[in-house]
């Protein structure tokens, strides 16, 4: 279980609602990759219908899903004005439901062909609960295909603040082999686990920093961090990360497909002997 604030997650989407489109560079080529590898696996993605989307934002993923056909089902996000925004660009369309869901816990009383989820899973406080619980509400064999920021991004800003003393001014990601496990666990076959790095430019740390906040990933941390501490990370950012043209910042996106087993795969019981 991770320290995450919701109440301050929520907040900042809300907040970013109108700037998310314009910042979310990496998060726009997330939902395109997961498009792409859906599309690549499922020959009539048609076929997933019902679907459910956890954490639409704006609807970037949303878009792509519209474009394959994939039509009828709930499109979902935690943020009320990221909600109102999706509202607004779906509401409108025979076959999709728009709504206010917490992906982390939730009861429909439907079950789906297929859950996705674009750059969403790296805000929950856990993944096996979650997981399990989208299991239940998915039909057998139903297919789970999502993307998040794992462990390594902005490894450049953790670089910083440990060079000079100072904590971390982000949550903690799951690590890659955190995911694979609770899917096992929580009863989902895993068909492709694969990572992928995205380096982006910006003009200096505050600028980055800035487009971080646009998108709604600030600070989710209980105790948010010092302004003194943010301004010495960031001048320790400008000086060990600069290039010609910027600061560079690393996103590492996995991208993980896999189906509802039947039966949910025993757990491991460390107390058995021998
Ligand atoms: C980085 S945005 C990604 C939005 C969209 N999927 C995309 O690809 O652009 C993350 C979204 O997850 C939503 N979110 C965060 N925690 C959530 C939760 N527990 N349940 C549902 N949505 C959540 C946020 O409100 C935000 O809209």
């Amino acid at each position: 279980m991770r320290d995450l604030r919701k109440d301050r997650v929520v907040a900042a989407f809300s907040r970013a609602a109108a700037t998310y489109d314009a910042a979310a560079v990496v998060q726009r080529r997330n939902a395109e990759q997961l498009a792409a590898l859906v599309r690549e696996r499922v020959a009539d993605p048609a076929s997933l219908a019902p679907f459910l989307e956890i954490g639409a934002g704006t609807g970037l993923l949303t878009d792509r899903l519209l474009d394959m056909g994939l039509a009828r089902g709930t499109v979902t996000d935690v943020a009320p004005a990221m909600v109102d925004t999706l509202r607004e660009r779906f509401g409108g369309r025979s076959g999709l439901t728009v709504r206010e869901l917490d992906g982390e816990r939730f009861t429909v009383g439907e079950r789906f062909g297929a859950i996705v989820s674009a750059s969403t899973f790296q805000w929950f406080s856990s993944l096996l609960d979650p997981l399990r619980n989208m299991r239940r509400h998915l039909n057998d064999g139903g297919l789970l295909a999502f993307c998040l920021f794992v462990d390594g991004t902005f490894r450049e800003l953790r670089q910083a603040a440990n060079a000079v003393g100072c904590p971390y001014p982000g949550h903690r990601l799951f690590e890659a082999n955190e995911v694979a496990r609770a899917m096992l666990d929580a009863g989902f076959t895993v068909d492709h686990f694969a990572s992928f790095d995205t380096p982006v430019r910006y003009p200096d740390a505050l600028r980055f920093l800035r487009s971080v906040r646009h998108i709604g990933s600030t600070n989710a941390l209980p105790v948010p961090a010092a302004p003194g501490e943010l301004r010495r990370i960031i001048r320790r950012y400008d000086g060990d990360h600069r290039c010609a043209d910027g600061v560079t910042a690393t996103y590492t996106t996995l991208l993980v497909l896999g189906h509802k087993r039947s039966a949910p795969r025993p757990m491991n019981n460390h107390n058995q002997g021998g």
